[in-house]
């Protein structure tokens, strides 16, 4: 007991300058310096307190776990707007050796070129923000892959074009924002009766495809957003089974029909209806 004792404390005692010194896990170290070397940003608000002398779990937007000492959370907001001069940075392509970041947040900056593929093996990935940048191409079919199912994707406000891919059925994300794109095709993928998704915002694309064939997650979701787009077809009666809606808006689209009645979709204002095609019913206008 007592030998154990004095070997713990011994070792504590050994041990215990150098984790005071650096708690940050070497190699956790070497991927966040390498990605500061490739944005190449010299001007970037995070890289000066970025120090290799330093423990990297005191820099500017990392975090560690505070048991493991793993960095689970990085936000690199490199976008200097007051002085606009800051060159596009470059997307790294080794993020998954943060084999525990959890949180990746890249917005509001100015990043350009398609969304690297290799994102998707961040293995405890489960949010992930790449908004307001001007990132091009299509969203990579590696982000059905995410093993985190429930991953928070916000990919809103750049130029994506091309299809939602299809393999985005296998996620339940509790959020996904793909608002403020070119976005081409259907969105059958995000929906599902069963997913636990609590807010879709696909506003202001060019999605063309038949709501009525829709089936929304009827026990989380909260959050609807498809204004903007060449949707088509009726409000689907199955909308009606979804419990806790609070936020609606299918505006300035193509629907047609009546909007279904009871109590559930005339709580929101004309505002999340107006704008189609022949869309009718409370709170618009009476069908003739
Ligand atoms: C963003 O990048 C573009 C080139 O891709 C450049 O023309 C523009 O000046 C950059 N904006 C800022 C604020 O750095
Ligand atoms: C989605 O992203 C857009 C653009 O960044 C933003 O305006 C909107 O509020 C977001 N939607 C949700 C539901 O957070
Ligand atoms: C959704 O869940 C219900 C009840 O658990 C089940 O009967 C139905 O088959 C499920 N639907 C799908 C598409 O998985
Ligand atoms: C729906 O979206 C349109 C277009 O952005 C907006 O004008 C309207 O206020 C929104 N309505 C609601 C209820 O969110
Ligand atoms: C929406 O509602 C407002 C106020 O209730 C009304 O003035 C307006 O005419 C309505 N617009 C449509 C398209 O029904």
């Amino acid at each position: 007991m007592e030998t154990t004792f004095n070997l713990c404390f011994l070792s504590l005692l050994l041990v215990s300058p150098f984790a005071l010194s650096e708690l940050c896990n070497p190699s956790d170290k070497k991927a966040l310096l390498q990605i500061k070397k490739d944005f190449n940003n010299p001007n970037a608000a995070v890289f000066p307190s970025w120090n290799p002398d330093m423990d990297c779990c005191d820099w500017n937007g990392v975090q560690c776990d505070a048991n493991t000492n793993r960095v689970n959370s990085l936000t690199i907001i490199t976008d200097d707007r007051l002085s606009g001069q800051i060159p596009p940075a470059v997307v790294p392509d080794f993020f998954p050796q943060l084999t525990s970041l959890e949180f990746l947040d890249l917005s509001f900056n100015n990043l350009s070129g398609r969304i690297p593929s290799s994102l998707s093996q961040i293995p405890s990935l489960v949010s992930l923000r790449l908004d307001r940048n001007r990132l091009t191409g299509p969203i990579p079919d590696s982000f059905g892959y995410f093993k985190q199912k429930n991953i928070g994707l916000v990919l809103s406000h750049n130029q994506l074009s091309g299809r939602i891919p299809a393999s985005l059925a296998r996620l339940e994300p509790e959020r996904i924002n793909l608002s403020r794109n070119k976005l081409v095709g259907d969105a059958y993928m995000l929906f599902g009766a069963n997913k636990t998704t609590q807010q879709i915002d696909v506003s202001r694309n060019m999605l063309s495809f038949d709501l009525s064939k829709a089936e929304f997650p009827t026990s989380n979701l909260i959050l609807l957003d498809l204004n903007h787009n060449q949707i088509y077809g009726n409000i689907p009666q199955q909308i009606l089974a979804v419990d806790f809606l609070q936020i609606f808006n299918v505006s300035y689209n193509q629907l047609c029909g009546e909007i279904p009645q009871g109590e559930r979709l005339q709580r929101f204002d004309n505002t999340t209806y107006f704008h189609n095609k022949c869309l009718c019913g409370s709170p618009l206008p009476s069908c003739k």
